[in-house]
């Protein structure tokens, strides 16, 4: 079932979404060669407390059986495509590190994400992010009222595939917004295989392309949660919560100031 929301739910889950961006802002200043992954996610922590916000992820149980998630932020680094738990890894430069955050604030839950550029990053490295990210942006454009969730999958899978990437399959994008995983599900590849329903005013996703390198083939850590690409290529992860308007797609997990809380340059 989706849930569609007020414009008063959509400002509140702008809120969150601030909140979000702003985490994401300060983990990419802290990034650099040395510091751990958890030193980063600790970054991430004292914003949410700043602003009384939770951690969307912290105790996440995806399904039954499954662990539940042990961090307060994703952080996933070079071939790592999502769900990297924070920990005693070193970066490097050269890295490309993503940074997935999902908050829960006044019952509201934004989330995106980011692949930064640590340092000297290989021009290969750098190329795949702008790629990913312009690949999200395309996906923004087409949530409009009347077109469909495959208009947004086509767009982004077209970018990425122009380029000679490939988007991931065993994972997608999702509504969000009271719930972190809401209806529908948001492919960013074209499938039969799921519901297509038309976009409507009110309804709130999570557009988030997973990119690689090379094969799309995906493998998951000992640890139960870390994804990453099977044959070892980069892989990078770009992701907003977008709001469906009349007006037109309204990004939600922007800073303050409407700026992107990273851009890949
Ligand atoms: N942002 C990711 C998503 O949208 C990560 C959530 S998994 C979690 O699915 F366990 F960390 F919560
Ligand atoms: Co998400």
């Amino acid at each position: 079932m989706i849930i569609k929301k007020t414009p008063q739910e959509i400002e509140g889950i702008r809120q969150a979404g601030k909140i979000v961006a702003r985490a994401i802002f300060e983990m990419a200043e802290f990034l650099q060669p040395g510091v751990t992954t958890r030193e980063v996610e600790s970054v991430a922590k004292s914003v949410f407390e700043r602003y009384g916000a939770q951690s969307a992820f912290w105790g996440y149980r995806p399904g039954r059986g499954m662990p539940p998630y042990p961090g307060y932020v994703c952080i996933s680094v070079n071939d790592e495509i999502v769900h990297g738990i924070p920990g005693d890894r070193v970066i490097e430069d050269g890295d490309i590190v993503s940074l997935d955050v999902g908050v829960r604030y006044r019952g509201f839950v934004g989330d995106a994400a980011a692949t930064i550029l640590v340092g000297n990053v290989s021009r290969r490295a750098r190329r795949l992010a702008k790629v990913t990210y312009e690949a999200l942006h395309k996906g923004i454009a087409a949530a409009v009222p009347g077109n469909r969730i495959s208009d947004i999958s086509r767009a982004v899978q077209n970018w990425v595939e122009k380029h000679g990437y490939s988007v991931v399959r065993d994972l997608v994008g999702h509504g969000v917004g009271i719930y972190l995983h809401e209806d529908p599900q948001v492919p960013n590849f074209v499938s039969d295989e799921f519901p297509d329903p038309v976009l409507e005013e009110g309804m709130t996703i999570a557009i988030e392309p997973m990119v690689c390198e090379k094969s799309y083939a995906t493998k998951v850590d000992a640890d139960g949660w870390t994804v990453r690409t099977a044959d070892g290529g980069l892989s990078a992860h770009f992701e907003h919560s977008v709001a469906i308007t009349r007006e037109g797609p309204k990004i939600l997990t922007l800073l303050e100031n409407g700026k992107e809380p990273y851009v890949p340059k």
